[in-house]
Parts: structure tokens; sequence; C-alpha cells
């Protein structure tokens, strides 16, 4: 399946990766691939069954055995629809603290490969294009500053139903990002050779354009 284009999109929390990379696969008819989703319905399988974060057996073999489904926007475990529930932020700090447990990436990246299908696929996740798909032919950083993350997340949770203050979500992203960045196995780095993008200040839409514009001059070179 090497032949098969990746575009590999990767970032910390709530720097736009999931909007950017599924508007981005749309244009070009691709299939996308949030693997941040996988970790945090590990998570969320975990979570639900209480078993301890030292018991790293037990959540390799729940990352290995994740019963999941894709389908469209929406997010199912075993047969349940949880979407949403994988969104929230207690789901999203034990993805990264799971995350951080060599046996537990290993017993995913099968499953993350097996998205490569034609005619191409978009990824987004920490270690799309340093660890999954290291031949990814673009490869993209998106970052944003603290502030302008909190203030996206603050705005998507509210959105769905969850509380949230901006506090809080300031001193979780920022721990999340430590986690995320200092951690031995797969850590969250731009890859060689990947395009950085400052999100800051610019729209979701800005943020594809420029995506498309690189990935259209690395296809023709
Ligand atoms: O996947 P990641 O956690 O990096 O971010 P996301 O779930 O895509 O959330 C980013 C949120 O910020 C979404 O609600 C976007 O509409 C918004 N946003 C963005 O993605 N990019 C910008 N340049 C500006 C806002
Ligand atoms: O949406 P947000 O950017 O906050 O997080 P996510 O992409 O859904 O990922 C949740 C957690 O899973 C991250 O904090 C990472 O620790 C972990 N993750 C990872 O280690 N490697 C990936 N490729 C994707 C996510």
């Amino acid at each position: 399946s090497s032949h098969i284009p990746v575009i590999a999109i990767d970032g910390p929390t709530a720097s736009g990766k999931g909007t950017v990379a599924q508007k981005v696969a749309q244009h070009l008819g691709f299939h996308y691939l949030d693997s941040g989703a996988l970790y945090r319905l590990t998570a969320l399988s975990v979570l639900r069954r209480n078993t301890p974060l030292d018991d790293e057996h037990a959540l390799a073999k729940a990352a290995e055995h994740l019963h999941c489904h894709f389908n469209g926007a929406h997010i199912f475990l075993a047969n349940e629809d949880v979407t949403n529930d994988i969104r929230a932020e207690e789901v999203g700090n034990m993805a990264s603290k799971i995350a951080a447990i060599p046996t537990v990436r290993q017993a995913l990246y099968g499953l993350q490969l097996s998205f490569r299908q034609p005619p191409g696929l978009v990824a987004d996740g920490r270690d799309m294009g340093t660890v999954i798909f290291p031949h990814a032919g673009l490869k993209v950083f998106l970052t944003a500053s603290v502030e302008a993350r909190a203030q996206r997340r603050y705005k998507q949770l509210i959105d769905k139903g969850f509380s949230a203050n901006m506090e809080d979500l300031s001193k979780d992203l920022t721990e999340r990002d430590a986690r995320d960045s200092n951690r031995s196995s797969a850590p969250l780095k731009a890859a060689e050779g990947a395009h950085l993008l400052d999100t800051s200040a610019m729209t979701a839409d800005q943020a594809v354009e420029q995506v498309l514009s690189w990935y259209a001059s690395a296809k023709s070179s």
C-alpha cells in the first residue's frame, strides 16, 4: 500500500488538526484517520472497567481488542454511539496517560495502518508523520497559542453540552502537551520535513487552503 498517498497532520491538543484534516480529506475524496479517537476509545473502555493505570497488560489488551467502528462522523464502541462521550476532558486526559505506554501504542499500530486505502488518507494525531506514516508525501505540524487553543476547546465542550472553564482548560492543555511531548515513546514533535503552520490567527478554512496548496506542490515535485 506504499503507493497510496498519505497526508500526516500532527500537533498539540485543540490546534485544529481534526477539523483541518477532515476538510482536507473531504476536498480530496480521501479517507480520514482520527488516531486520537483510538486512544480516546481505549481510555473510555478502561475508565468504564476501572482498569488501574499500573496494569499495563490489561491496558494493552483493551487497546488490542478495541471493538470500534467509524461511520461518517459517528464513532462506535461495540454497538454504542460514543461520538460525544469520548470528547470529555476526563477521557482526553486518560487517553494521554495510557498513550505513554509503549505496549498500548503497539497494540493500535496495525489498526492505524489499515486506514490507508485508495485513493488516499489524511491522518491526524501526534505521531502520524514521525512513527505511523514516516514516508507520508506531505507532513504538517499544526500549532496555535495556548490561549487560542483553550478558547477553541472551551467552545467545543460547551457546544457538546459539557461544562468547562477556561482556567482548568488551559491547565489541562498545558499538562497534556507536556506529557505528550516529554514521553519517550512517540513523543509529540514535528516530523523531519514537516511544514509548520501556526493557526492562532487563522480560520480553519485558511489552514485548509494552506495544506491543500502544500499538497499540490508536493504532488507535482
Ligand atoms: O483535533 P484538535 O484537537 O487539534 O482540534 P479540533 O478538534 O479540530 O478543534 C479545533 C476547534 O477549533 C474546532 O472547533 C475548529 O472549528 C476551531 N478552529 C480550528 O480548528 N482552526 C482554526 N484555525 C480556528 C478554529
Ligand atoms: O483532540 P485532542 O487533540 O485534544 O486529542 P486527541 O488527538 O483526541 O488525542 C488524545 C490523546 O491521545 C493525546 O493527548 C495523546 O496523548 C494521545 N494520542 C497519541 O498519543 N498519539 C496519537 N497519534 C493521537 C493521540
